[in-house]
């Protein structure tokens, strides 16, 4: 997708350098800088302080991690422990564990002299897969779109929580990507984009890259979508998820949850879109899924600009005051419409997802 009318993806590996590039989003939007990743450290750092975020572009990364670590030391027990670090990075997403077992699946077999050649193209196979499947779900979430669309004859509202938009994983998106694909189309579309507190992936990123491809949009503060959805002012809602069960239960962001809540009350239809990578067939309870906390900075000190001044870290709530920063939640699968994946649509539910995945 485009960044002032260039073409990006969100990670690449450099042949010159022998690095692995990124777009480190801590920046964004303020500032648009590519990054270096040089070790597997600097992999794992990248990932827990959300230079790279999003299910599937940490699993991309956590991949490309296991490159940079043989790059480092051609070493199984080196490899190994790197690997448990780069799992450990973020607990909630499924992507990253995912992505590191491929990897290690792929590896196990291979003589020392070529396990860099071999992790490296693994790695950027898993991209390029990430990519199609990207494309496939806007392609299929289209026909929802147009759906809509044939019956309103008008602008279609849709709105968005956190960022599930390419900046999530290595093109197109996921939630934004039949939002791309209904613009290409010439379907009017505006998006409400949650500001997705605290860390504002929606307002730093989901805005700012629909911004960047022309799509209208814009911001609300989280709790501004019941109102909206009252109003009928929302056509439909799309998000992401950073873990599916095979039941149907959706991890996502925190605040998906009251969001599909308040779909749910005002009938308006909540779709996830998801690449298979993000599909836990293992565990079968949502309690079970482990629930990233964060530091509580994220939500008491804000950062910003003041003119082309950049402001880090100003506190905004009471020093004595505790908070706490829970990262996702589950939304039960009652509330989810349809699943929208690289392979169709499909109910929410165990024998909607086996009916796709067989
Ligand atoms: O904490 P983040 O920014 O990594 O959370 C990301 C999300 O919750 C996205 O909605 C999810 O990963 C889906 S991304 C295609």
């Amino acid at each position: 997708m485009r960044i002032e009318g260039k073409n990006y993806k969100t990670i690449w590996f450099d042949q010159n350098s022998k690095n692995v590039k990124i777009i480190d989003q801590t920046k964004l939007p303020h500032e648009f800088i590519i990054k270096d990743l040089e070790t597997v450290d600097d992999a794992v750092n990248a990932i827990k302080v959300m230079e790279v975020r999003g299910a599937p572009l940490i699993g991309a990364t956590a991949a490309f991690g296991i490159v940079l670590a043989i790059k480092e030391n051609n070493d199984l027990n080196f490899i190994k422990r790197s690997a448990e670090d780069l799992v450990k990075a973020r607990p909630t997403a499924i992507n990253l564990q995912w992505a590191v077992h491929r990897m290690n699946n792929k590896i196990s077999m291979i003589k020392s002299e070529n396990l860099f050649d071999v992790a490296l193209k693994e790695a950027e196979l898993i991209c390029d897969e990430d990519e199609t499947f990207c494309e496939e779900i806007g392609k299929n979430g289209l026909k929802v779109i147009e759906e809509i669309y044939n019956k309103k004859k008008s602008t279609i509202n849709i709105l968005t929580h956190c960022n599930a938009g390419w900046l999530a994983t290595i093109n197109w998106g996921t939630a934004t990507s039949p939002i791309y694909h209904a613009h290409k189309k010439g379907i009017p579309i505006h998006v409400w984009v949650d500001e997705t507190r605290p860390r504002n992936q929606g307002a730093n990123l989901t805005s700012y890259e629909l911004n960047e491809e022309e799509i209208p949009n814009t911001i609300i503060a989280d709790n501004t979508g019941g109102i909206l959805m009252q109003r009928g002012q929302v056509d439909m809602c799309i998000v992401g998820t950073d873990r599916t069960l095979s039941n149907g239960d959706v991890c996502n962001k925190i605040g998906t949850y009251l969001k599909a809540l308040a779909a749910n009350d005002n009938n308006v239809p909540f779709y996830v879109a998801l690449p298979s990578s993000t599909i836990d067939w293992n565990l079968k309870n949502s309690k079970d899924i482990p629930i990233e906390e964060r530091d509580s900075k994220e939500l008491s000190h804000v950062d910003g600009i003041i003119g082309d001044k950049k402001i880090d870290g100003i506190q905004i709530y009471p020093k004595k005051s505790k908070a706490l920063n829970l990262a996702f939640d589950v939304t039960p699968a009652k509330y989810v419409t349809a699943l929208i994946t690289e392979r169709g649509i499909c109910e929410a539910s165990e024998d909607g997802l086996k009916r796709l995945f067989k």
